[in-house]
């Protein structure tokens, strides 16, 4: 979307404001050199590792890999998409923007966007106007079923879809929006004879919402058993089901999150009392709905189905959570329960005080081994130990690993020496196959992370136009990475590092800031860059012959070695 909006107009939004400042209003900055730092607002972290250059106007942070400009920083930090971010940044500065400075499609897609939003609303209230309507008779009395109050209603914006072919569309219509437009938002398909007809139909409504209020979609529950149990708004330009969670516009004033399959379980808890509850929609977590979640919450607590499915799905997601900082829990609540079957049935304090106990992903997966083998059996038994030992090294905290130790040799009666021997004997081979995998063995001299030398080109080529000329035909013969190839491309038209950064998509910004805001301080740039480029040159052979130790492709490893031989 950038490099729609005229170049000019975001150049001077960001020249009139300043990064170092907007962001002081978040968080405390501390002058560190050349840069300013502070605690990431983006990540839960103790040591600041959070960078803010005021001289090229960049954020990055070493913790979490985000960064960027002072739009991404406004878009990331107030959740704002890309023209909001604008316009924000805009109003601080007093400028004036009237619609026009946008281009002519940046405008139609906004206004598109603004408008699609306004008739999810509509229906929304059409909805649950019928709910309250004779005709919303049927569907009181499932709520009723399922012992919801009305003041959940409420809460959730509940509402009822009449079971007719086009009550919404006529509505709609007479509302002034077209047919076309409400099938690009969801709410209708067309037939094969060319009629438009409601997409949801005799269907209790669930609107979804997102973190700013928008009614971004919708789902619908059949009710009673039937086929397609519960439907859900397609993906559609306001709608995007792997970026959104379900409540979180209620659950985000917690810092703990508590993750669950369904609406229902979601609704139901709240009406219980526990109000932090969030779902995925209708698809399988996805990692941008982790790190959504993550950006709200020091905790977060898997709470799926005790089914098989659930158990698969609960693993996935310990999984998908791997790398992004947040405290994760699993608990598994007894079979066959889902969370709105168990608050139901036990009420709150029971789940809360399940939700305390809620395993580490260890403890969780460890209880799963558990099931698997019949301790009476002596090989069973080592199997059980061993399968164990290697979940227990994986864990980081040092008093985690101990406290499983303890219970393990408590369960097994294996001593617990032995079994710490076994989980540090794993431990070192996987710090061996980690320092292989960082740092391919090079003469001292040449050590340098791999990803660190294209960061220190794409630095120096940024501060010294010269030798950026003199050689950039030779970087573009090897360099590989597509983000930084195409920085050096940008670099012939501009060398303002905020103006490059416009350029790139949302997902490879914080890469390319990463190069952008490398410190780098040499006395002799073209010096320097002829050395980078070495090894720069030395770090894909390596890279290959790894590859080719990996594969075992010794034939490959042969060529790779006679070469090098004759290189040197
Ligand atoms: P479940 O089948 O576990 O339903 O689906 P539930 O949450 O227990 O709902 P109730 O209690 O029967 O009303 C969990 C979630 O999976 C998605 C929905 O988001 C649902 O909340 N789902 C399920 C669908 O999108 N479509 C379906 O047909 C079924
Ligand atoms: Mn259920």
């Amino acid at each position: 979307m950038a490099g729609r909006i005229p170049e000019q107009l975001i150049q001077d939004i960001i020249a009139a404001n300043d990064i170092v400042a907007l962001v002081s209003q978040y968080v405390p900055l501390k002058r560190s050199g050349i840069s300013y730092v502070g605690l990431c607002p983006f990540h839960k972290e103790k040591t600041p590792s959070f960078h803010v250059t005021a001289d090229r106007q960049l954020y990055y942070c070493f913790g979490c890999g985000t960064g960027g400009n002072i739009v991404d920083f406004v878009k990331n930090i107030e959740h704002l998409d890309f023209i909001e971010a604008v316009r924000f940044l805009a109003e601080r500065a007093g400028i004036q923007i009237d619609s026009l400075a946008f281009s002519a499609e940046d405008k139609k897609q906004y206004e598109r966007k603004q408008r699609f939003l306004e008739m999810n609303k509509v229906a929304a209230r059409f909805f649950r106007d019928k709910l309250f309507s004779p005709e919303g008779k049927g569907a009181q009395e499932y709520i009723q079923k399922r012992k919801l109050t009305g003041e959940t209603v409420k809460a959730y914006g509940m509402g009822f879809a009449p079971d007719e072919w086009d009550s919404l569309v006529k509505h709609l219509l007479q509302n002034g929006y077209a047919r076309d437009e409400i099938v690009q938002v969801g709410l209708a398909t067309f037939t094969k004879t060319g009629k438009v007809i409601d997409r949801f139909r005799g269907r209790l409504m669930f609107p979804i919402i997102d973190v700013r209020g928008n009614v971004i979609g919708f789902g619908g529950r059949i009710m009673g058993e039937g086929n397609v149990k519960y439907l859900n708004s397609p993906e559609t330009p306001v709608f995007n089901k792997g970026q959104n969670l379900f409540s979180l516009q209620l659950a985000k004033k917690s810092n703990e999150l508590i993750l669950v399959e369904g609406y229902m379980d979601v609704i139901s808890l709240y009406q219980a009392g526990v109000q932090n509850a969030v779902a995925s929609l209708g698809t399988a977590l996805t990692a941008e709905q982790a790190r959504l979640a993550a950006k709200f919450a020091e905790k977060i607590t898997i709470c799926y189905d005790t089914d098989g499915a659930g158990i698969k799905a609960a693993l996935r997601a310990i999984e998908i959570f791997d790398g992004i900082d947040v405290k994760l829990r699993i608990l598994s609540l007894p079979e066959g329960k889902d969370p709105d079957e168990f608050i139901k049935a036990n009420g709150a304090a029971k789940f809360t005080e399940l939700l305390q106990n809620a395993d580490t992903p260890a403890g969780f997966q460890i209880r799963l081994l558990r099931k698997k083998f019949n301790l009476k059996d002596q090989a069973q038994k080592i199997e059980y130990v061993e399968a164990c030992t290697k979940v227990i090294s994986k864990v980081k905290s040092s008093v985690e690993r101990e406290v499983l130790r303890e219970k393990l040799a408590n369960e097994t009666g294996i001593r617990g020496s032995a079994i710490e021997n076994e989980v540090e004997k794993n431990r070192g081979k996987a710090k061996k196959r980690e320092e292989w995998n960082i740092r391919p063995p090079k003469p001292a001299s040449m050590q340098m992370q791999k990803s660190k030398t294209g960061d220190k080109i794409i630095s120096v080529c940024l501060k010294d136009k010269r030798v950026f000329k003199l050689y950039k035909d030779t970087l573009m013969e090897i360099i590989e990475d597509p983000v930084h190839r195409e920085i050096l491309n940008i670099l012939e038209e501009t060398d303002d590092a905020a103006q490059i950064l416009t350029r790139f998509s949302d997902e490879d910004v914080p890469k390319a800031a990463a190069a952008l805001n490398m410190p780098v301080q040499y006395e002799n740039n073209e010096k320097a860059i002829t050395e980078l480029i070495e090894a720069l040159k030395k770090e894909a052979h390596d890279a290959t012959v790894k590859a080719a130790i990996e594969s075992g492709d010794l034939a490959l490893l042969n060529t790779l070695l006679m070469k090098k031989d004759g290189n040197e």
